[in-house]
């Protein structure tokens, strides 16, 4: 035999040597839950380790993760279900929970890289991402709704703003209210290929967001298709994303590799809370090898060919030293 690809395996050395994907610590964004109050912390029942932080809490483990080198973070609001209307004005109103805390942490934290997520669910009263009339969603009137809740952001410090409502064309909208405030400087990280999963489910309980009636399938895409991901990213890109994202990732590699090839921009994989609910819960009834796990799933996304990725694994694998 001439050719034997075991040789380039024989030690960890040259295992090393020969390795072609790496995960790092400059490549994880971490998403985090906000909540109303002083001193508090509440875990979600379905995310063990992932907890819903007051204001006050946010800024300290946001503290502890700069000193691990975790500089990005994704922000996510629960809102008390008497704040919630059908027009999400809650996301825009100035002394919101969710615009307090982008202020206080860029305050305090000017370096790090704050995230933001543009979607009407969790300010909803129909836990849509859209304007509901008659049961449906209006594509055109929500994009005004997401362009305040953009433009509050990027007042409030925002660095990189995420549509993840898949409306028609939110990106040149939010792009220009963006541009036509001097914000030209924000960048967005469009959810281009966002699949109406199940694995959104722990999400939804963490932030008291489900749809209160009906699935989002008139929006987020179809599991079932691969194609269709091209027509989104091109249009995103067309539209003035700086980040395409694909959602979930892990069941969607192949989706994160056909968008890879496809453009010269960054790609972003979200690997999301029942990705991370499936793997907590094999690994807490001892099925898997949890360090083996978590660093088997980010090192498979990154090869699909994501160079961000948006993981509730972020802290824990930099903490524990698994890179
Ligand atoms: C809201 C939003 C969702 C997630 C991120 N932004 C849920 C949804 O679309 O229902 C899911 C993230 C996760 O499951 O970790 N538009």
């Amino acid at each position: 035999m001439l050719q034997r690809p075991r040789r380039n395996r024989k030690s960890e050395v040259i295992r090393q040597m020969v390795q072609e994907t790496h995960v790092s610590a400059a490549n994880l964004i971490f998403p985090l839950f906000i909540i109303d109050g002083v001193n508090q912390k509440s875990e979600v029942a379905s995310m063990p380790g992932i907890f819903r932080y007051s204001i006050d809490n946010l800024l300290r483990e946001i503290e502890s993760c700069l000193k691990l080198g975790l500089n990005s973070f994704d922000l996510f609001p629960n809102i008390a279900e008497e704040l919630k209307d059908k027009f999400a004005t809650e996301s825009y109103r100035d002394e919101s929970l969710y615009l307090r805390a982008i202020r206080e942490v860029k305050k305090n934290f000017p370096e790090a890289c704050v995230i933001t997520d543009v979607a009407m669910d969790p300010y909803s009263s129909d836990g849509h991402d859209g304007i509901v009339e008659n049961g449906m969603i209006l594509n055109d009137e929500t994009l005004d709704v997401l362009g305040k809740m953009a433009l509050a952001h990027a007042q409030s410090g925002a660095d990189i703003i995420a549509p993840s409502d898949m409306m028609d064309g939110r990106v040149g909208y939010i792009r220009n209210v963006l541009d036509d405030n001097g914000f030209t400087n924000v960048s967005i990280m469009s959810y281009s290929a966002k699949y109406a999963s199940a694995f959104y489910g722990p999400f939804r309980d963490a932030l008291n967001s489900a749809p209160k009636f009906g699935d989002k399938k008139t929006y987020q895409m179809n599991p079932a298709n691969q194609r269709e991901a091209l027509i989104e990213a091109e249009l995103d890109e067309l539209e003035g994303a700086d980040f395409l994202m694909v959602k979930p990732a892990l069941p969607y590699l192949d989706v994160i590799k056909l968008i890879k090839d496809n453009t010269e921009l960054p790609v972003a994989a979200y690997n999301v809370s029942g990705e991370y609910a499936m793997i907590k819960a094999a690994i807490q009834r001892g099925w898997l090898n949890e360090q083996r796990a978590i660093t088997e799933v980010l090192t498979s996304i990154r090869r699909a060919g994501a160079t961000a990725i948006l993981t509730y694994h972020a802290k824990e694998v930099l903490e524990n030293k698994w890179l």
